[in-house]
């Protein structure tokens, strides 16, 4: 039956959703699937029922999207959807409530702090040791992120942050290696990919660098010893598990330089996958083409 790529959306991350989107459009036609483009920043979700779709791709990034609000309207038309549900979805979509649940089954996540004000950042500061990042609890893409090394910092960084969410976090800065490790599959069957290794300019891996520039590294394999590598690839099947996640999922992982401690930074439940994005490249490690991708996670689609 046809499939609709869900792609755009009214989150900050609209224009990374459209060249995710775009690109897999053009590879489940490729593979002569019936597939067409929907907004729902443009239509009305119930079209999808009244013009026969028969399941749905979400390459949505954000809220209105990836938390859940799309994944339950879908079930109440009993359209399926590749990705997490509503539950895995709406979790993954609040960093904070992510950690509360990824601490309570003891997985590691760096120190955080919510805070409310330019004041309590400043205490925040000085609590998570002088070294933190600031950003907004449920954006993506580094939308609204700062990297604070001091105090005067504080203030630029909050107005940043709550400019795109009211919910604004601190969290202590891990020095070390950045990583991301996708997950795909379901329950039994879920497996993490290889590991990538992150290595931007000048250590900021910011939207730019995400989307528009070529001169960030993506190291995969990774050379981290294989020991390393098969214990970040363990801890990220579990944060997945952990949260009830299903069909796929990308997690970004800090290791801390000095200890070489893996640091659970996120899970994404709607990965991007646009040109520059990275659970294409670790599939693609694996033999896995991007083509290929898209028909196994569309197979996956699930209510
Ligand atoms: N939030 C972006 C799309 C990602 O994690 O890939
Ligand atoms: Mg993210």
């Amino acid at each position: 039956g046809k499939v609709a790529v869900l792609m755009g959306g009214r989150s900050a991350e609209r224009e990374v959703s459209l060249m995710s989107g775009t690109g897999v459009l053009a590879a489940l036609q490729s593979k002569g699937v019936d597939a067409h483009a929907f907004d729902p920043a443009e239509r009305d979700l119930g079209d999808l029922k009244r013009e026969g779709f028969a399941r749905c791709f979400i390459a949505l990034h954000g809220r209105f999207g990836e938390d859940g609000t799309v994944q339950g309207a879908l079930e109440l038309l009993g359209i399926p959807y590749t990705g997490p549900g509503v539950m895995a979805s709406a979790v993954a979509m609040d960093k904070l409530m992510t950690k509360r649940i990824w601490i309570a089954e003891g997985l590691s996540t760096p120190a955080w702090r919510q805070v409310h004000s330019a004041e309590e950042t400043r205490a925040a500061f000085a609590a998570l040791g002088s070294h933190m990042i600031v950003k907004p609890v449920r954006e993506g893409s580094t939308i609204g992120l700062s990297k604070v090394l001091t105090l005067a910092e504080c203030d630029a960084a909050y107005a940043l942050a709550s400019g795109q969410d009211p919910m604004v976090m601190c969290e202590q800065f891990i020095a070390g290696d950045e990583v991301t490790i996708p997950v795909l599959g379901t329950g039994a069957e879920a497996r993490a990919l290889p590991v990538i290794r992150i290595v931007a300019p000048d250590g900021n891996y910011d939207y730019q660098h995400k989307y528009f520039t070529d001169d960030t590294k993506y190291l995969v394999p990774c050379g981290l010893p294989e020991g390393e590598e098969a214990a970040i690839q363990a801890l990220v099947l579990k944060a997945f598990r952990t949260l009830d996640c299903r069909g796929w999922a990308r997690a970004d992982v800090m290791i801390d330089g000095r200890t070489r401690k893996p640091y659970l930074l996120e899970i994404n439940t709607s990965p991007g996958m646009t040109g520059h994005s990275l659970v294409p490249m670790s599939a693609r490690a694996t033999g896995l083409s991007y083509e290929d991708l898209c028909l196994t996670l569309l197979a996956s689609a699930a209510l």
